[in-house]
């Protein structure tokens, strides 16, 4: 397992003169309509220095924007160009960022920079130290662009060990360390800052690690045995139930999946309690949930071999509440904090579960199981219906859940269903995180094609029709919330796991969502109950 070894700090003297690798500055794209691209003269013109780019453009006796214009630059999003200032700054390199057109009067959304930051030090891999003057605005956003610039600079360092037996010599290490350039360095907001955002970033990473570690070296027993140590480290209280715990338990669900894998299931509950005693906030307890399927066969009801081996990040909401709970251990917020991790590999063999079985659940109620492949409802169902009984103020609960959130919401945006408050406070962490979500009903004519001829209710629609599939997941699982328990389900199926090449912060592989959702909710409802 790898975490960012890359350090963050912050310096307020002058770039110019900042004996580092390489300076990074903004650059802008210059707003300019039709007509006035008609009457450019100067290519320079389509370009502008962003906000703390200052003293390097001063060393460069204003000519620095005519040379990267004539190098290609657009300011556009993600482009990264590397400049040579042979003895211009003490810095060999000087860096330009592309952040899009020039908000007016404002600095760039936190989210531009976050990515702008991870571009460029993804960029500058192998340089030891790198200087970042990013735009800092002097007002009260100050503290969440500078955390965004933090959090990007060091998500966008992550690199997983993998498996090569050999260095690859065409992979250059992560940036050493990262010095940010502000105003005042001893400012104990940025310091503060910065600070977060080193516990976020190495959050992620975590749960990016645990995504992207081959399925046959996580499988339950080992995935719980690894949540467990980084947690007892960090100083959490953890339980871990295997399979004959789960039996004595009655955690039907949990055990169902997990009978066709010859590594048996598990429940893992980690837990914060924060030691300020008093104040409304302390008490609130929250619960999070997250789906462990360790690998995702689809069962008996297999999966087409295309692609399947993406199914190992089928334990991306697990790894996401692990992760959550070991930054809240750091961060110590004031609000008590629950992650509930069922595991299981689901498997085809001649112990599986089959379509037709009938299982009684944790609460009590009884499932008519139609398709195998839906396994990720009935582990997290029974994990739910634990934290009720053991108590919470808010259940939230996270998963790869279907196939159907991607269809209907794409790769970067997660579907999110429960009570329409929390909901809604869910959305908003997201938004201010950089992970966004999009609110999904709960319709009464799902929950009416789930209804069983056997059993309490079906798994999934007996028609097997695809409508509203992702729905059918959160319909599912509102079953299995005690009542009054404000709860929300964030599907994650998309956003939890990145295909493609990196871009902004993400890497290949597992991308970390919802990690720091999850911290922002816990803030939130630290700060307002
Ligand atoms: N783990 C999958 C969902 C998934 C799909 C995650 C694609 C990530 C990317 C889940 O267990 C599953 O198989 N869901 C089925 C449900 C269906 C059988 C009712 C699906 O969405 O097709
Ligand atoms: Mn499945
Ligand atoms: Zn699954």
């Amino acid at each position: 397992m790898t975490s960012p070894s890359t350090t963050l700090s912050l310096v307020d003297t002058d770039p110019a003169e900042l004996a580092v690798d390489a300076v990074v500055i903004g650059l802008h794209s210059q707003n300019t309509d039709a007509e006035t691209t008609e009457r450019i003269v100067n290519l320079a013109d389509t370009l502008l220095l962003a906000s703390g780019a200052e003293s390097i453009a001063a060393a460069f006796d204003g000519r620095l924007t005519e040379t990267l214009a004539l190098l290609g630059a657009t300011g556009s999003p993600g482009e990264v160009i590397k400049l040579a200032t042979l003895g211009t700054i003490t810095a060999p390199l000087v860096v330009a960022v592309g952040l899009g057109p020039e908000p007016t009067g404002a600095a760039p959304a936190p989210e531009t920079l976050r990515r702008a930051a991870a571009s460029a030090v993804r960029a500058l891999a192998g340089a030891e130290r790198v200087a970042l003057t990013l735009p800092v605005p002097d007002d009260e956003d100050a503290g969440a662009v500078l955390r965004a610039t933090a959090e990007g600079a060091l998500l966008g360092a992550y690199r997983f060990a993998g498996y090569k037996t050999r260095p690859q010599p065409t992979r250059r290490p992560p940036v050493a360390a990262v010095a940010l350039h502000v105003p005042d360095a001893s400012d104990a907001r940025a310091q503060a800052e910065v600070a977060r955002a080193t516990v976020v970033a190495r959050a992620v990473a975590r749960a990016r690690d645990w995504v992207n570690t081959a399925p046959n070296e996580l499988r339950p027993p080992s995935f719980a045995e690894s949540v467990a140590a980084a947690a007892r480290e960090a100083g959490l209280a953890v339980e871990i139930l295997d399979e004959q715990a789960l039996a004595a338990g009655g955690y039907g669900g949990i055990l169902a999946v997990g009978q066709g894998s010859g590594a048996p299931p598990r429940l893992v509950r980690l837990s914060y309690t924060p030691d300020t005693a008093g104040g409304d906030a302390a008490s609130k307890r929250v619960a999070l949930v997250g789906k462990g399927i360790t690998f995702d066969t689809g069962g008996v009801s297999i999966k087409p071999a295309q692609g399947m081996w993406e199914m190992k990040s089928d334990m991306a909401g697990a790894a996401a509440v692990a992760a959550t709970l070991l930054a809240v251990a750091e961060l110590k917020p004031a609000v008590a904090v629950t992650g509930y991790l069922p595991m299981a590999e689901n498997m085809p063999s001649g112990r599986s579960y089959r379509p037709g079985d009938v299982v009684t659940m944790y609460n009590g109620k009884r499932v008519e199981v139609l398709n195998t492949d839906a396994e990720g409802r009935m582990i997290v169902a029974d994990a739910m219906a634990r934290a009720c009984e053991d108590g919470c103020d808010y259940l939230i609960e996270t998963s790869t859940l279907t196939g159907g959130q991607v269809v209907a919401l794409g790769k970067r945006v997660a579907g999110v269903m429960g009570t329409t408050e929390l909901c809604q406070r869910v959305q908003a962490a997201g938004d201010a995180a950089g992970e966004p979500t999009w609110p999904m009903p709960l319709p009464d004519d799902v929950r009416k094609g789930m209804d069983s001829e056997v059993a309490d209710i079906c798994q999934v629609n007996a028609s097997m029709d695809r409508a509203g599939h992702m729905l059918q997941g959160g319909v599912f699982l509102r079953e299995f919330v005690a009542e009054d328990v404000p709860w929300a389900h964030i599907d994650i199926a998309g956003p939890s796991y990145h295909s493609g090449e990196p871009t902004g912060y993400w890497t290949k592989g597992g991308t970390g969502v919802p990690v720091r959702t999850l911290l922002e909710l816990v803030d939130d409802i630290a700060a307002n109950g």
